[in-house]
């Protein structure tokens, strides 16, 4: 069946209460009526990780750089980081993506779409996701990889959310990777304290339940703040000059940790409202924050401005400190391995760091 007009097509069906979607692809100057789906919410149906086991303690760092293991924990909340020694990040992302698949209970042939997000790539290219569809054994469908920093988690659920509900993909597996030790100076204390590794998965998929699933997504960047932290990829240079000399710390993170903090102050509300405010939900409804573990203080802040109490906004950066992407879904895994997700919760999500990029969703268990 063809059609020559490009739009979506949404039909409610009052016989049986369902919305309908069908959606065109272009063919040439024609649309196909590929198939119509329900709509179609993008259910959380497994999560993983894969933690590294080598365990960078305060005391450890306290021997290294000019620090304490007192002044960490009162400023960030952090006492312990994990190091992936000799570990590529797509040996993480695997290792994440087969748990969060157990978990799920399906197997890679069911994928239809890989989201890899990461900072720290193995390589430029192949992309992590390329690496990870062959590794799973999954079959050649998308694989893409997101590099939003610590929104990264959130980033890739916002695409693998729009992909469901397009009806361009019924199961996609979200994972994020991130090696941090490689692009941490631990000679330079104001960072070198903050980051680990570690990477998590999750697996979505389109459920006709539109009480659960994702609700809502917002994602923004304010490209203005890009120096605030700052990682060089490929060096800027002559490629003829006589000389090209290479900064060995050109590959690590900097950071002006004051104006992060600044910045949070307002894009973390705004991430915030606006996700509850598109999925109709109030602060009082929901029943956990889970925000990209950056600082201690950060999430103090949010727990007082949606007036829950501290224990409404789930931590764990004491023992794994700031792993970017990794953040959020480490903790959806810990708190799902640990009972404390139940059916009927909202949880709100919350990612923000380098670009400056910042995003939240808000999802129904
Ligand atoms: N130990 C002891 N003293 C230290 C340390 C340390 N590890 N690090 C800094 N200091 C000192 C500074 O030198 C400074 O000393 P001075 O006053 O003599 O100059 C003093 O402590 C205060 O420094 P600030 O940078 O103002 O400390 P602040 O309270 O801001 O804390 C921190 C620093 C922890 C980095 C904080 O700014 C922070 O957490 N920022 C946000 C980080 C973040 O969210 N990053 C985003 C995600 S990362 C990503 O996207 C990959």
């Amino acid at each position: 069946m063809t059609f020559s007009c490009p739009f979506i097509i949404i039909v409610k069906d009052y016989f049986v209460n369902q919305t309908i979607v069908a959606f065109p692809r272009f063919l040439g100057e024609r649309f196909e009526l590929l198939g119509s789906v329900e709509i179609i919410n993008s259910q959380l149906i497994g999560t993983g990780s894969c933690i590294p086991d080598f365990v960078l303690t305060n005391a450890m760092l306290e021997t290294m750089v000019d620090t304490s293991d007192e002044w960490i924990v009162k400023r960030t909340g952090v006492r312990e980081r994990r190091i992936a020694k000799n570990t590529h990040t797509w040996e993480l992302a695997l290792g994440a993506a087969q748990n969060a698949l157990a978990d799920a209970g399906i197997s890679a042939e069911e994928l239809d779409l890989i989201l890899v997000s990461t900072c720290t790539p193995d390589t430029n290219t192949p992309n992590t996701a390329s690496v990870l569809q062959d590794k799973l054994g999954a079959r050649q469908v998308g694989a893409v990889d997101i590099n939003n920093a610590c929104a990264g988690f959130v980033s890739a659920t916002d695409i693998a959310d729009s992909f469901i509900k397009a009806g361009k993909a019924k199961t996609v597996l979200v994972v994020s990777a991130e090696t941090l030790h490689r692009i941490t100076d631990y000679t330079d204390r104001s960072t070198c304290i903050l980051f680990g590794d570690g990477a998590a998965a999750a697996v979505y998929r389109a459920t006709g339940n539109e009480n659960v699933g994702i609700q809502s997504t917002f994602i923004a960047a304010d490209g203005s703040g890009a120096e605030y932290l700052y990682m060089e990829a490929l060096p800027v240079e002559d490629p003829f000059a006589a000389e090209r000399p290479v900064d060995p710390k050109a590959r690590f993170l900097k950071m002006q940790g004051a104006a992060v903090v600044r910045f949070t102050a307002h894009a973390v509300p705004l991430a915030i409202d606006t996700a509850l405010q598109r999925a109709g939900v109030s602060a009082d409804e929901i029943d956990w924050v889970v925000p990209h573990q950056a600082n201690l203080r950060i999430l103090d802040v949010i727990a007082k401005r949606y007036h829950l109490p501290k224990e409404k906004v789930y931590v764990n950066m004491d023992r794994y400190g700031n792993t970017s992407s990794a953040s959020v879904p480490i903790c959806l895994d810990e708190m799902r391995k640990n009972g404390l997700l139940q059916a009927g919760q909202t949880i709100v999500c919350t990612g923000f760091g380098g670009g400056l990029t910042y995003g939240a969703f808000v999802l129904k268990l």
